[in-house]
């Protein structure tokens, strides 16, 4: 069993990673002072199927009374709608103050039921149970919490650090292909921005073998991130944000419904390093080769899509610069990223055109 301390103070917590480690969450939630909870509320994607109960049953073992949530998931569960549904299931189960949130699913479980934990009552806590690789390694850690606006996603939301999460990496077992490429490229990206060593390591393994070593490597690095600007206040943060810039303009462009996150970040990221080439923070041969593995992962390829509108949904993108231009983050080297405000829109289009040639030569 691995552990990487998320060190806030007051609010910090353990990330506990390893096999079964759902079937012993009793005795995690006591180390980590749950065990006065009054009562615990599991939410639930229906899609972790047996989990359920095994997650259920240890809970159970403290004593206290476990209320069951399970719910259909789509991204579209991430909503008013949605978050209204659960106030009114706590309501019912006559949650208190001292009632613990446990989410047991995908990003979309952790950031709704974390946030109803965020708000209901002036705020529970919370425990967060990651069925995704992408929910392992990104969602699940460093207390982002929210749901989707009808004008945009993740609109509305609060930092809302959960009090524990379990990772348990057989919950993977039962995950599409592709959503396991999606938490992968997440892993990528933590390598290219961060880590040289991970950045190696991950491209010897199948997207569907990474081990918990590597799991555990991209959550410390994420702990050391978030230890360092919690509330994405300083730009330290802002560098987990590697390909996301372009990466999410593809999701919106393409209305959140042709690729997984993990896997729009895969296209952001060749987006970047093309940029960072132009944008001479690195060379145009080091771009290329970066590209070159990057073309490796398999993600779907690009559908018709007006550059124009990549362009526009960049200019919305809400990591801002005082001078209202977007600021992306760039690679000068793999492991070492720089920030960069003076990327205009003609450059975001010559770049999004080369990704659609490059995809289109890849195919
Ligand atoms: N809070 C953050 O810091 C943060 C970071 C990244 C992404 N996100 C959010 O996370 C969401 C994406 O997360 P995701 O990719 O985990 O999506 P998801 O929660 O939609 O899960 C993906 C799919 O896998 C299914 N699934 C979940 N667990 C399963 C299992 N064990 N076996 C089989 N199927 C399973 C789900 O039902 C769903 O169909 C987005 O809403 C995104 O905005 C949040
Ligand atoms: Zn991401």
């Amino acid at each position: 069993m691995r552990t990487v301390r998320f060190a806030l103070g007051p609010r910090g917590y353990d990330v506990v990673i390893g096999p079964q480690t759902i079937d012993t969450l009793d005795a995690s939630a006591a180390a980590a002072g749950l065990a006065d909870a009054g009562a615990f509320v599991l939410v639930a994607d229906r899609a972790t199927g047996p989990a359920v109960e095994r997650v259920a049953g240890a809970l159970a073992r403290l004593g206290k009374p476990v209320h069951r949530i399970v719910l259909d998931v789509a991204e579209t569960s991430k909503s008013m709608a949605g978050l209204d549904d659960l106030y009114g299931r706590f309501i019912d189960a006559k949650l208190d103050r001292s009632g613990v949130v446990v989410a047991l699913g995908g990003g979309v479980i952790g950031d709704l039921a974390g946030f109803a934990a965020a708000t209901y009552s002036r705020g529970l806590r919370w425990i967060g149970v990651p069925s995704t690789l992408l929910a392992a390694v990104d969602s699940s850690v460093g207390g982002k919490t929210g749901i989707n606006h009808a004008r945009g996603k993740n609109l509305i939301g609060a930092i809302h650090q959960p009090a524990l999460v379990i990772v348990d990496r057989s919950l993977f077992a039962t995950l599409p292909r592709r959503e396991l490429i999606s938490g992968y490229g997440e892993m990528i990206k933590y390598g290219l921005a961060l880590d040289r060593g991970l950045w190696n390591d991950l491209f010897l393994v199948d997207p569907g073998a990474v081990t918990d070593a590597h799991i555990e490597r991209c959550i410390a690095l994420k702990a050391a991130i978030v230890g360092a600007d919690e509330r994405d206040e300083t730009g330290v943060r802002e560098t987990l944000n590697f390909g996301h810039t372009i990466g999410h303009a593809i999701e919106s462009a393409t209305a959140y419904a042709y690729y997984r996150h993990g896997e729009a970040v895969v296209l952001g990221m060749r987006a970047a390093v093309a940029l960072s080439a132009v944008r001479r923070h690195c060379s145009v041969a080091f771009a290329a080769g970066v590209d070159a593995q990057l073309a490796t992962v398999p993600v779907p390829a690009l559908p018709p899509l007006d550059p124009e509108t990549i362009a526009d949904a960049v200019a919305r993108d809400k990591k801002r610069s005082a001078g209202g231009a977007t600021r992306f983050v760039l690679l000068r080297a793999i492991g070492e990223t720089v920030p960069d405000a003076g990327v205009d829109r003609a450059a975001v289009v010559a770049a999004f055109r080369g990704l659609e040639t490059a995809c289109i030569s890849s195919a």
